[in-house]
């Protein structure tokens, strides 16, 4: 059985129900989060219970458990799920009403949901030839720093960049870069690493956070300043970040080669930092 969590148990992914009038299916009325497992342990765990706060506050949620409650029951979903390398998935929505209505009524139980997700495979093609990326207009709204489930917009930007062979849109706002569809972006010029800074119209990538740190200790300079699209052209180096992806070089932005058009010496620093850090995780270091 594929087991879920479902407001406080744990049942196969068959049997568990949730009403079609559930706020989250008829509003996407919902926030989520994607946690990182490695070797059956939540990684990154309190840089994303921060920002599953911020979330649940962000649309007036209250959180339906403590931080212990939640690492007991994703603890039991993750072995239940036979652990190892894996990501887990939880979704909190508004819960469901008795009919449909924009207004929010008070005292709502919501829904919560969990589940893990398969590793996903490598893609050796990446780390050699980096990623071919294109950009697109932002067309979403103005609280991306929300981990919404409404994620229509992306969902069809990504297919728009699927449909142009493209690996991921980088996706563009009045001729900034704001971040990919589902990562976020940090370009290297010189010794300096720089990405657009937090606000309403990016998500606060743990990854992102976690490979900044990496690199500053990296003796790279770290700069949170917005990039114009065509700077970006000519960065050194272009990584995007994300939970599923970790780190992935791009070679190419539409028809623009990056630097040498190949992953390059940047890239490769920072993934063996990556590498080390989560050995030292593995090693029992928090
Ligand atoms: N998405 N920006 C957007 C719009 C994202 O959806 C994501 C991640 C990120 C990277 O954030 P983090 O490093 O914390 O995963 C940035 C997840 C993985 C998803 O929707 O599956």
């Amino acid at each position: 059985m594929t087991p879920v969590f479902l407001n406080g148990q744990i049942m196969s992914r068959e049997e568990a129900r949730i009403s079609p009038l559930d706020r989250g299916f008829l509003f996407a009325d919902a926030i989520y989060e994607v946690i990182p497992i490695f070797r059956s342990r939540l990684f990154l765990w309190s840089e994303h219970y921060h920002r599953l706060e911020r979330s649940l506050s962000a649309i007036g949620l209250v959180n339906p458990y403590s931080e212990a409650e939640w690492r007991h029951h994703l603890g039991t979903l993750i072995e239940k799920a036979g652990g190892g390398d894996l990501a887990v998935y939880l979704q909190v929505s508004r819960g469901a009403e008795e009919v449909r209505d924009h207004h929010i009524s008070e005292g709502i139980a919501p829904t919560v949901f969990a589940m893990t997700l398969p590793p996903l495979p490598s893609d050796p093609a990446l780390e050699q030839t980096g990623a071919r990326i294109v950009l697109l207009e932002d067309i979403r709204w103005h609280r991306c720093d929300i981990k919404s489930t409404a994620l229509l917009a992306n969902v069809l930007l990504r297919h728009e960049a699927d449909g142009k062979g493209a690996f991921e849109a980088l996706l563009v706002r009045d001729g900034w870069v704001t971040e990919g569809t589902s990562s976020n972006v940090i370009a290297l010029k010189g010794a300096t690493l720089t990405t657009p800074p937090d606000g309403p119209q990016i998500l606060p990538g743990v990854t992102r956070e976690l490979v900044l740190r990496l690199g500053a200790s990296e003796g790279f300079s770290i700069r949170r300043e917005r990039i114009r699209a065509d700077e970006l052209l000519k960065a050194d180096e272009v990584w995007l970040t994300s939970t599923r992806r970790i780190l992935a070089p791009v070679s190419q932005v539409d028809d623009h080669p990056i630097g040498s058009g190949r992953p390059g010496p940047g890239y490769r620093r920072l993934w063996l930092a990556w590498l080390r850090h989560l050995n030292a995780f593995a090693a029992g270091v928090p």
